[in-house]
């Protein structure tokens, strides 16, 4: 699909970038109080909500159910769910963000059932769902395939203790919201503890739920008899946006300071861009990365919260291309995200994939502009920040895969002085 591009010029490895850059509100917290709107009896609002195709496309599905949206100002929408709400999601919209698997929980818990297909989004792995749908049965729903479509449904839910096989962030955010409006009591062992679901269960406690626990590995949920929304839900920033940009700031930039940001939320990132020889500042809600003479080799595993986000795994492989010395990942959470790196071998980088989980990378090698297809939403911010550092004009196309999760990046950039133009 040809949806635009982006057009950059590079800096040749010059650290040359600055200026201030503000982070968005994060597109993994947001998308799930989007989902959150069907369990409340009134209205929900929510503010700093950035400004990317996944809001859409999440707006669009909740819209299809017969939920009330409302744009009330550039930031903030005001979701009104009023009951009676249609139990099937919509495919096309469904298939487009893995994100609309988090509806399932709250449209079951209120209605009693549910259907969909496989949720879609970015290709990076095999991405399945039967947490979700093991766990719902051990809640006492009926699940079932019907030709594309997977039916669950329970004539009455009731709590479980539920242990994860993996700690999933969406099954964990799921299954707490199914959990707050089922009598009894859930227990999710071995849960997620990213800092998006803690945001998530404090706007549902503040709305009267009972959970206990979020952002460590045994969330407590007691069911409650309906949730009313006393404040609104602050987006928090997003720290994988802050992430990317505080490794952009390391490898092109002179002095970037990253504001309305939670470093706190990156402590392990910015540990590894230290030890890798980054300049680093923290304050309280911003990052200041000024250039550093050069860099070294970093060996980086991927892994849950607090660990180093996947989702940071593709901007982290650039940098690398920059530094001196041989390199490490080791993807430990999809297996299919580091395809990518073929595009930065052709662009001139050393590397060595040598399985879908591993790779090497040696270094400093420098990048030559090409003409590329972002081919996820992390991935296509890492070939920003490789076309940045490239030698030559790039061209990266099919960047609906970027807008999905960064909101009018080109336009930022712009104000830190980077020459990308959408055509
Ligand atoms: N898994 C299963 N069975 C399931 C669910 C997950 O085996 O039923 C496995 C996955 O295959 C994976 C592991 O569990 O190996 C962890 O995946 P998780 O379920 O935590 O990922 P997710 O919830 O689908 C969210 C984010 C991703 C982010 C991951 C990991 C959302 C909408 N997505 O995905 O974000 O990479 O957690 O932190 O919250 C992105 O924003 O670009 C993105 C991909």
């Amino acid at each position: 699909m040809e949806n635009g591009k982006f057009v950059i010029q590079g800096l040749e490895g010059q650290k040359v970038l600055e200026g201030k850059i503000s982070v968005r509100g994060a597109k993994n917290a947001a998308l799930k109080a989007f989902a959150a709107s069907i369990l409340f009896d009134d209205g929900i609002q929510i503010d700093n909500v950035p400004f990317i195709k996944d809001i859409e496309s999440v707006s669009n599905l909740l819209k299809h159910l017969g939920v009330h949206v409302n744009q009330i100002s550039e930031r903030s929408f005001k979701l009104k769910s009023s009951g009676g709400i249609n139990t099937d999601l919509a495919d096309d919209i469904a298939k487009s963000l893995r994100a609309s698997i988090v509806l399932s929980g709250p449209i079951l818990a209120k209605e009693g059932k549910v259907s969909f297909s496989h949720p879609g989004g970015c290709v990076i792995g095999e991405r399945p769902i039967d947490i979700f749908l093991e766990s719902f049965e051990k809640m006492g729903a009926n699940t079932r395939k019907d030709g594309e479509k997977y039916i669950v449904s329970a004539a009455k839910l009731h709590g479980a203790e539920i242990i994860f096989k993996i700690p999933s962030v969406t099954a964990t955010e799921t299954l707490m919201m199914t959990g707050v409006l089922t009598p009894g009591t859930t227990i999710l062992h071995n849960a997620a503890c990213e800092p998006e679901i803690v945001a998530l269960a404090d706007f549902l406690n503040a709305g009267g739920a009972e959970i206990n626990g979020a952002g460590t590995h045994n969330v407590v949920i007691k069911g409650v008899d309906s949730l009313r929304s006393r404040k609104p839900f602050l987006t928090p920033s997003d720290r994988i946006e802050a992430g990317s940009l505080a490794i952009l700031a390391a490898v092109c930039g002179k002095d970037i300071d990253i504001i309305d940001c939670q470093p706190e939320h990156l402590k392990v990132l910015l540990r590894a861009l230290v030890s890798a020889g980054a300049n680093i500042q923290e304050t309280g809600k911003s990052i200041r990365i000024k250039s550093s003479p050069s860099l070294r080799s970093l060996d980086i595993k991927t892994h849950e919260y607090p660990g180093i986000p996947t989702d940071l795994q593709s901007p982290l492989a650039v940098l690398m291309t920059q530094a001196t010395g041989k390199s490490f990942i080791f993807e430990t959470i999809f297996e299919g995200r580091l395809n990518y790196l073929n595009e930065l071998i052709r662009m001139g980088a050393d590397i060595t994939i040598c399985d879908p989980h591993r790779a090497i990378i040696s270094g400093p090698t420098s990048l030559r502009g090409r003409e590329m297809e972002s081919p996820d939403l992390r991935a296509g911010l890492a070939f920003i920040i490789a076309a940045l550092i490239a030698k030559g004009e790039s061209i990266i196309h099919n960047i609906y895969n970027i807008d999905r999760g960064y909101e009018n990046i080109e336009e930022r950039l712009r104000l830190i002085n980077a020459d990308i133009k959408r055509v």
